[in-house]
């Protein structure tokens, strides 16, 4: 704690008496993934507020790239505070190791707050929470449920323009998450007191199955699109035939075969408690991105 003091003292931080920090400085906040689902949508509400950013992503003008640790220093060098998203799931193995050793090198770098995207339901993603909580910054995780923005920017896309989504998963509920929520709590996470020490476990409002997101998605974009349970190795093997990565498939059939079989099926309060507001609902999102006319075909 000795080493935070300092750095406190060094920036000019105030804090409060739930131990939380507000930086009284504006250096900048390094924002990993910042072109991705998440990142983009923290970095433009930084900019915004007229905070200053550095995009953390192998194509910025300083790149950042997870395979190579000779690329972390540089990317934090005179960095405040870190969004962390890792890539390419924070599940994937080596994942926690990888997120521990950036957070060790972040507070060794004089990070003040670092604020991890993480997941729900999976012990890697908890075990890369441990290890930033572990690293001696202040801290705030951001555990989220499915995205619902997997449908319109993210794997599931074309399946949702070919008309016809196979998934290996059934009836089982899942509360997506608008991606403008977590960049919300991510934001406040990285701006505002009382953040600090926190685990926000972000999910929608209400559980829907695969084939109930998808029913809405066809209702607000007006085309008939089918939901079809597959077998787990059909699945597989089909995305072999494709020639999806073997890593790739591996974190797909574990978030179907394991992850989506019930332990996530309820809904959790972090959006309310970090922004004491609701959570958005699948539909404003379906009929938003229907608005967009991303489904169009
Ligand atoms: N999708 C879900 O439903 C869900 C749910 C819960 C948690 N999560 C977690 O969310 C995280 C992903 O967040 P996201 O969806 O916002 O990201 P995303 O859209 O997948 O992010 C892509 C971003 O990552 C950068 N990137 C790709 N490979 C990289 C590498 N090797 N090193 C550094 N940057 C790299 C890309 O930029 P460049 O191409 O320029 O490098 C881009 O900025 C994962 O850790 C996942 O486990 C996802």
């Amino acid at each position: 704690m000795f080493s935070l003091t300092r750095r406190r003292l060094n920036r000019g931080m105030t804090t409060n008496e739930n131990n939380t920090a507000s930086a009284t400085t504006d250096t900048p906040t390094l924002v990993l993934g910042g072109t991705g689902k998440t990142g983009r949508r923290v970095a433009e509400r930084l900019t915004a507020l007229g905070r200053s950013v550095r995009i953390g992503s192998r194509t910025a003008a300083v790149p950042f790239d997870w395979t190579d640790r000779a690329t972390w220093q540089p990317a934090l060098d005179g960095i405040d505070s870190v969004y962390i998203s890792y890539q390419p799931d924070i599940a994937a193995p080596g994942g926690a190791e990888e997120v521990g050793a950036f957070a060790e090198l972040a507070a060794a770098a004089g990070v003040r707050h670092l604020v991890l995207l993480s997941g729900r339901g999976e012990p890697e993603a908890q075990d890369a929470e441990a290890r930033v909580r572990a690293a001696g910054t202040f801290w705030t995780v951001v555990r989220a449920s499915f995205f619902a923005q997997n449908f319109d920017e993210g794997e599931f896309l074309g399946p949702v323009l070919s008309g016809e989504v196979a998934l290996p998963v059934g009836a089982v509920g899942e509360p997506f998450i608008d991606v403008d929520d977590i960049a919300d709590v991510a934001v406040a996470a990285l701006t505002e007191d009382g953040h600090a020490g926190q685990v926000y476990e972000v999910t929608g409002p209400r559980l829907l199955t695969f084939a109930d997101a998808i029913a809405e998605i066809a209702r607000a974009s007006g085309r008939d699109i089918t939901f079809v349970q597959v077998p787990l190795e059909a699945y597989t093997a089909v995305l072999t035939e494709y020639g999806v990565p073997a890593e790739v498939i591996d974190l797909l059939a574990f978030l179907f075969g394991e992850v989506l079989d019930g332990r996530n099926a309820h809904v959790s309060d972090g959006v309310q408690r970090a922004l004491g507001r609701a959570p958005r609902d699948f539909s404003d999102y379906a009929n938003e991105a229907a608005a967009r006319g991303i489904w169009k075909v």
